[in-house]
């Protein structure tokens, strides 16, 4: 097969920036996905409506004028939320969801939740109102390594949280391990999960043997091979609990090529061609257009996408880096090369 045409994907997972950041990176996104769960991790935080809808307009403007690209705003849970934010974002055309970052689990995350016990009259609220939670999915708890930290996060929160909220739509975001795959093919129709270009592409050799790769770290950290291929089997099932999320988190290159480099991978440039790369090694081509394209819509209860993108099978270098002036991204895989681009 030389070209695929699949109705076209949307991101449910995308940290998007501001300033010239997001300026160098929403049009990568925006020229494959059609919409894209925008997450609210800013400093400061996206907290309230107000906030959600600034930043929406701050993306918008950033487009190309002929760019039909929609930004889906998501809102920052924080220790200080209330059931009024709540009834807010489930009366919002433009906003989405919650986010829930356990405090310190990652980068910008000092406002988010410190006990989840405290935050159960917000989970009610958004059980009644249909507003779904995403989780990013790790203990924050410094004597646990940094490698069972979804592991335990599963088995000591999340296992009671969906037996608590049994109405309320869960997405664990980027799966990392075979024990979230479980955890999600076992759990009920309304728990979720998106997964990572660099989850299903990579195992943590990729980031350490022969020297400290930083662009290979991201949170959750990638993990042993049995737990990529665990990833690349769920992604391939055709199982529509499984969805496309990138988590594309651009950063400066300075700040990742650093003695303390931050978290996260930039994918968006090429993400379709990532995914397509694993479902052709993984002979399920025919699988792509519902992990990319259905999965996510029809779990957010929304229209699925009318239009169509067309991939060639064709072999092109990365570059070594992406921006302009004082922006240097550095991409998934720089300088390597990727079989497919979209047309
Ligand atoms: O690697 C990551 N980068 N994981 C996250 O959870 C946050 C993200 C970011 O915002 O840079
Ligand atoms: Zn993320």
């Amino acid at each position: 097969m030389n070209t695929l045409t699949i109705t076209q994907p949307d991101d449910w997972h995308l940290h998007l920036r501001t300033g010239s950041i997001l300026k160098t990176v929403v049009v990568h996104s925006a020229r494959q996905f059609k919409r894209a769960i925008v997450m609210p991790n800013l400093n400061p935080a996206i907290s309230s409506i107000t906030s959600a809808l600034n930043y929406r307009n701050e993306i918008l403007q950033a487009l190309p004028k002929d760019s039909t690209f929609d930004p889906l705003m998501t809102l920052y849970l924080t220790n200080q939320t209330t059931v009024d934010d709540v009834k807010q974002v489930a009366a919002c055309e433009f906003t989405y969801a919650f986010k829930l970052y356990p405090a310190g689990a990652t980068t910008n995350s000092d406002a988010g939740v410190s006990d989840l016990i405290k935050i159960y009259p917000i989970l009610e609220a958004m059980q009644q109102h249909h507003v779904p939670l995403l989780i990013h999915g790790e203990v924050t708890d410094e004597t646990c390594d940094i490698f069972d930290r979804e592991r335990i996060f599963i088995e000591k929160h999340l296992i009671t949280l969906v037996k608590q909220f049994p109405e309320l739509k869960i997405v664990l975001e980027h799966l990392t391990t075979k024990e979230a795959v479980q955890f999600v093919e076992s759990s009920p129709a309304n728990i979720g999960a998106t997964i990572t270009p660099q989850h299903l592409h990579f195992n943590r050799n990729a980031m350490l043997v022969g020297g400290i790769r930083p662009h290979y770290y991201c949170l959750p950290i990638i993990k042993r091979e049995h737990h990529r291929l665990a990833l690349v089997k769920a992604a391939t099932s055709g199982n529509p609990k499984f969805f496309l999320g990138t988590d594309s988190a651009p950063h400066l290159s300075h700040l990742k090529e650093n003695c303390c480099g931050c978290a996260g991978c930039y994918s968006a440039f090429a993400a379709i061609e990532f995914y397509t790369e694993i479902f052709e090694k993984e002979q399920a081509l025919d699988k792509l257009e519902a992990f990319a394209s259905f999965h996510g819509a029809d779990f957010y209860g929304l229209a699925r996408n009318k239009t169509t993108i067309t991939l060639e099978k064709y072999n092109w270098q990365i570059p070594n880096s992406y921006g302009a002036d004082d922006i240097t991204i550095i991409p998934l895989k720089a300088n390597e090369s990727l079989s497919w681009k979209l047309k």
